[in-house]
């Protein structure tokens, strides 16, 4: 693929533990050859493999997240100490 030095570099966000996230619009070639297209304005693509909307995130990998318990939102009756 030539560069093109005048071109706009593509801006990718990585987000840790989720999606990255790419400025659309993109093309995503699967391991299998397929080519799908978003044009959306910005795209988040799935890097835990457990969305149900693969390459696109859909949220699934918050759901396995383990949050420790210095994350946790204090919740009534804990004790002061362990808020
Ligand atoms: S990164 Fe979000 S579902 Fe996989």
């Amino acid at each position: 693929m030539p560069n093109d030095p005048d071109a706009e570099a593509r801006r990718v966000f990585l987000e840790r533990g989720g999606p990255v996230l790419v400025e659309g619009p993109v093309e995503v070639v699967l391991d299998d050859g397929t080519v799908v297209r978003s044009d959306r304005f910005a795209v988040a693509l799935c890097t835990c493999r457990r969305s149900r909307t693969y390459p696109w995130c859909d949220t699934s990998h918050r759901r396995r997240e383990q949050r420790g318990p210095e994350e946790r939102a204090p919740v009534e009756g804990d004790r002061p100490d362990r808020r």
